[in-house]
């Protein structure tokens, strides 16, 4: 525990829960590996899951997490050499983490874009004019006919999830870095007649993107600072890991009493608009964006919401190891109204857990972390909650 650590309780069916309040962990603490610099909605820093896995975990073991995102904790958890499983309903949550899972040789890399490059052109309209150059426009519509050949012929390699996970990063953004021209960040694409009002707003128009020199580039960038180690940690745990597309509350893929920890962070109550912030990335990926929508986790009231993560407990329960443990981020709604820890502690209980304790980590915030309507951020400080469980022996 840090020095300046507080100490309070929540009692809970006259179990005292102790809560602590510190700083646990910071985004600087230990400089996150680039091999994270993938934006995603509501993602959290890889800081938070490294804390828990080196507490609770050595190499070898299982590390989970249902609502996996862009894969923050399964990356974290590889590079420290454990093994993974990652969930999540959205699609685009398996292209991001599951493409990260070999780490490919530049040169080859090179060597298939140019293969991709020297492509027939594809003869289609997509009206993405208001995002791309025309030259830009004709080598991602190769690139995206490239992987929808692979994926169907079954032929698609590592090396192509590699170039999906990079491309689906850099299709829209607001820096000559991705593929665009200027619009909002990567996370949140807009809509075409958005797009033309921000243009016109701007007084902007498309200019030409290489595709391959910004895959490339992207590349470098998130290989950098990876050692030898941390690339054989990947490997081994890319050669087992588990991807599961679907509800975190069903997941019969995982066999019971499996995982030694699990670090999440789910959907909080409509905030998100997953889908429709998702829609280009679909486009690229050929994915129904109705795909996306049916699926998430869209609560409109605490009550649906946790109706629906109670079921995600009961889950957690049975693939957990005896002995393993939950580490579950909860936010402050309703501009901090609403605690949603003290639910999360009654949920995990209702299913079997013993809560060990809830950690509010405290931070000085550089920059107003009011994110969708969750606030993160009280008196100058940005705060998680994590409500910790352990699965009894
Ligand atoms: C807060 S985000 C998780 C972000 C993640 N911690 C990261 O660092 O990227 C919540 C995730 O839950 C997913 N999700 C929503 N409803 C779900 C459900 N019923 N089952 C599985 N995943 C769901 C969303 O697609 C989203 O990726």
């Amino acid at each position: 525990m840090p020095s300046q650590t507080r100490k309070s309780s929540f009692t809970y069916l006259q179990q005292k829960i102790p809560v602590y309040y510190g700083s646990f962990w910071t985004p600087r603490q230990r400089q996150a590996h680039n091999l994270h610099e993938i934006a995603y909605r509501a993602c959290f820093k890889p800081a938070l899951p490294r804390y828990f896995i080196e507490k609770y975990t050595a190499p070898g073991d299982v590390v989970y997490d249902p609502f996996s995102g862009r894969g923050t904790t399964v990356i974290e958890a590889a590079i420290l050499g454990r093994h993974i499983i990652a969930n999540d309903v959205n699609p685009i949550s398996r292209i991001l983490a599951q493409g990260r899972m070999a780490i490919p040789d530049l040169e080859k890399l090179s060597e298939r874009l140019d293969v991709i490059r020297q492509l027939q052109p594809v003869a289609e309209r997509h009206h993405l004019s208001m995002f791309y150059h025309r030259q830009t426009l004709h080598e991602l519509l190769r690139l995206r006919q490239w992987l929808q050949k692979r994926k169907a012929g079954g032929e698609e390699d590592a090396l192509d999830h590699w170039i999906r996970m990079v491309a689906t990063n850099r299709l829209a953004g607001h820096s000559p870095g991705f593929f665009s021209v200027y619009t909002l960040p990567p996370n949140q694409a807009v809509s075409r007649e958005r797009q033309k009002l921000i243009n016109a707003k701007r007084n902007q128009k498309p200019e030409y993107r290489d595709v391959k020199a910004l895959i490339l580039k992207k590349s470098k960038a998130m290989l950098k600072d990876l050692d030898d180690q941390a690339r054989a940690h990947i490997e081994a745990a890319g050669r087992k890991a588990v991807f599961i597309e679907g509800d975190a509350a069903r997941t019969k893929k995982i066999k019971a009493n499996s995982v030694t920890l699990t670090v999440t962070s789910p959907p909080f109550l409509d905030i998100v608009q997953y889908a429709k912030d998702n829609w280009l990335r679909c486009w690229f990926n050929d994915i129904p964006v109705e795909e996306i929508a049916q699926g998430i986790t869209m609560s409109k009231t605490v009550d649906d919401w946790m109706h629906k993560m109670q079921t995600v407990f009961h889950e957690l329960y049975r693939v957990t190891k005896p002995g393993g443990h939950v580490a579950f981020e909860t936010g402050e709604i309703h501009y901090g109204k609403t605690r949603l820890e003290h639910s999360v502690v009654h949920m995990g209980i209702q299913a079997g857990f013993h809560c060990d304790k809830i950690l509010i980590n405290e931070q000085t915030f550089t920059k107003t972390a009011n994110i969708w309507g969750v606030r993160n951020n009280t008196h100058g400080t940005n705060s998680h909650r994590i409500v910790v469980f352990s699965k009894p022996e």
